[in-house]
C-alpha cells in the first residue's frame, strides 16, 4: 500500500466519523476498508438504547463490504472524534481477522496522524477459520 493509498484510507475514516450514530456514548467512530482491488468500504458505530446491541464502526465496514460481495482486505483505517486515537476492540480485531489476516491497520489520531500496526501484533496467535477444520 503505497502513502497515496493510506492517505485516501485515512481521509474515507476520518470522514465516516461524521455519520456514526453514537447519541449514548457520544464517542464517534469512523472505519475504513481497503480491498484486494483497491476500493475502499466505510463503515461507522451505531448504537442502541439497548446498549448491547452497538455495532463498532469496524464491524460496520466489514458487513457491508462482504454484504456487497467483497471479502478481501488489505487494510484498514480507523478514526474517531477522541483527543488520542482509538485502537479496535478486541472483538473487531477477531472479526478484521476473518477477512484479513495480514491486514495492515491504520489507527489514526485527531489530526489525521497515524499508527500502523500488523494484525499480527493487534491479535497474535488468533483463532481463524483453520482452526474449525485442522482439528
Ligand atoms: N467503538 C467502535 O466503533 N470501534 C471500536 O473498536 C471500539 C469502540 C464504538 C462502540 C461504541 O459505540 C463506542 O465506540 C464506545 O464504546
Amino acid at each position: 500500500m503505497d502513502a497515496q493509498a493510506q492517505a485516501a484510507l485515512v481521509t474515507a475514516a476520518m470522514s465516516a466519523v461524521g455519520r456514526a450514530y453514537a447519541p449514548y456514548s457520544g464517542v464517534h467512530v469512523g472505519a475504513a476498508l481497503l480491498d484486494d482491488a483497491g476500493r475502499i468500504h466505510t463503515g461507522s458505530n451505531v448504537e442502541s438504547a439497548s446498549y448491547g446491541l452497538t455495532v463498532c464502526a469496524e464491524r460496520t465496514a466489514l458487513v457491508s463490504a462482504v454484504a456487497q460481495g467483497v471479502r478481501r482486505f488489505v487494510a484498514v483505517a480507523v478514526a474517531s472524534d477522541r483527543k488520542q486515537a482509538l485502537m479496535p476492540c478486541g472483538a473487531c480485531r477477531q472479526f478484521l481477522s476473518e477477512f484479513g489476516p495480514a491486514m495492515r491497520v491504520l489507527v489514526v489520531g485527531p489530526k489525521g496522524e497515524y499508527t500502523e500496526y500488523g494484525m499480527d501484533h493487534l491479535l497474535p496467535s488468533a483463532f481463524c477459520p483453520d482452526d474449525l477444520t485442522n482439528v
